[in-house]
């Protein structure tokens, strides 16, 4: 068992000190590592990492400190978390739970309950690391495929983009089956993108008359195309009158019957929260929301999200990103990520790689693996990969999505010691 990492985040040394003093007794003995610059935690996360448990001294105990450590427990959930502070913490109770903390500390403390809670930290990350890849492979094992999800409340933000890209970067690194389902029954373009001429499509496979689904799942590649990259497509409607001829439950009977068949079902959707839409946000595993960088976009992707938390979708498994960012449009991305304290998943830029790979119906990540565009998809993407796989993503796409961490942390940096 390798010794546990302990974090201690404070501008002060006081509090590094204890805890090195009554840590010193545990076995194995825990390395202690200090950060007083409460800007650089990104960077010594990453860099020095991965730590068991973080111990977040009281200028922490802000807003705007506890949002940053919302965001770092997001990305690292099974680092332990504990609070320190002084008197009452000045964030509301609320602000504390979601950044995460699994205790408060009241300082001053003393030796033998600073131990005590260090011990339970430390345990309690363990277990969280032992419990994580496990379900991980229970999932990829159970012959149920995954469902992934892409959405966003205004059109052209890059829904088909991301899905087929998804659908390749998957298929690639793990060499699973995996389909795309264009669920945009009126307009899908999802067989454009991808320059192909289905024959059938996703009404034709519902036109089969059977007397149970498991024919249908039996049947169900044969209303599908291949991409030369090994994608499959069950294509939308040719024609917008036999969209309205699908209903909610032919949507549930579908995506079910190709989970049996397919490690990883993409679905595609129309920018609108229809009962079609809505029928597949029920079976997904991880919906992506996008949004572009825009003002009427990004309050759009606000009542999106809102909408999406009183139907009861957990939001720990809405991901989202935001696409076709650009520097000096009037508008930046650290003004955007203050608005969605749950962060982004990826900022991907806009680039003319995209239409050029659209124009040979490729996956930009296949036409171009080492475009920006293509390299900062997979490192948001990277945590999808069975573990054994993950290495094989460039190491270069890590270090980029470090440095969005690392931009992330100081981001927010900046607003905590602008309220203290
Ligand atoms: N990061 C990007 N850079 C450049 N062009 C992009 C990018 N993302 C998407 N596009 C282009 O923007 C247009 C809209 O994207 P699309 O995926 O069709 O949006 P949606 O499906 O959400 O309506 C397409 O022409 C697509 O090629
Ligand atoms: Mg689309």
């Amino acid at each position: 068992m390798r010794n546990p990492k302990i974090l201690v985040l404070d501008r002060g040394d006081a509090l590094v000190q204890q805890v090195r003093g009554v840590t010193d007794g545990i076995r194995p003995r825990p390395e202690v590592a200090s950060c007083t610059r409460v800007g650089s935690v990104g960077d010594v996360l990453t860099e020095e990492g991965p730590f068991d448990v973080l111990v977040a001294g009281p200028s922490l105990g802000t807003r705007a400190g506890l949002a940053r450590l919302e965001v770092i427990h997001d990305e690292l959930p099974a680092m332990s978390l504990l609070l320190a502070f002084n008197r009452r913490p000045e964030a509301r109770l609320r602000e504390i739970v979601r950044a995460g903390a699994i205790d408060l500390l009241q300082l001053p403390i003393d030796d033998e309950m600073l131990l005590e809670s260090m011990q339970r930290a430390i345990e309690l990350s363990r277990q969280q690391q032992v419990a994580a890849p496990a379900s991980a492979a229970g999932a990829a094992n159970s012959g149920i495929g995954r469902v992934f999800t892409t959405s966003s409340a205004t059109g052209g933000c890059g829904k088909t983009f991301y899905a087929t890209n998804l659908a390749y970067f998957l298929t690639h690194y793990t060499g699973k089956r995996t389909c795309i389902v264009d669920l945009d029954l009126q307009f899908g373009e999802v067989s454009t993108a991808l320059r192909l001429r289905p024959r059938f499509t996703i009404f034709d496979a519902l036109q089969r008359d059977e007397e149970d689904d498991s024919a249908l799942a039996d049947h169900i590649e044969e209303y599908m195309v291949r991409h030369d990259t090994g994608i499959y497509l069950l294509p939308a409607p040719k024609d917008p009158s036999e969209a309205d001829r699908i209903s909610p439950p032919d949507v549930t009977r579908i995506i079910e019957a190709i989970r049996t068949k397919f490690d990883y079902v993409i679905v595609d959707t129309p920018a609108a929260l229809t009962e079609i839409v809505l029928a597949a946000f029920d079976l997904s595993d991880e919906l992506f929301t996008l949004a572009t960088l825009d003002l009427p976009s990004v309050r759009n992707m606000g009542v999106f999200l809102n909408t999406l938390d009183k139907l009861k979708i957990p939001s720990e498994h809405v991901q989202l990103i935001l696409n076709k960012a650009e520097k000096d449009v009037g508008i930046d991305i650290e003004q955007i990520t203050k608005l969605f304290p749950q962060g982004f998943m990826s900022v991907l830029p806009y680039a003319r790689e995209v239409s050029k790979s659209i124009n040979v119906g490729m996956p930009v990540m296949a036409f171009n693996p080492n475009a920006e565009v293509s390299r900062r998809i997979g490192a948001g993407l990277r945590s999808y990969l069975p573990e054994d796989v993950r290495e094989r993503i460039p190491e270069v796409s890590t270090n980029s999505h470090n440095r969005f961490l690392g931009r992330l942390f100081r981001r927010s940096a900046v607003a905590t010691n602008s309220n203290a």
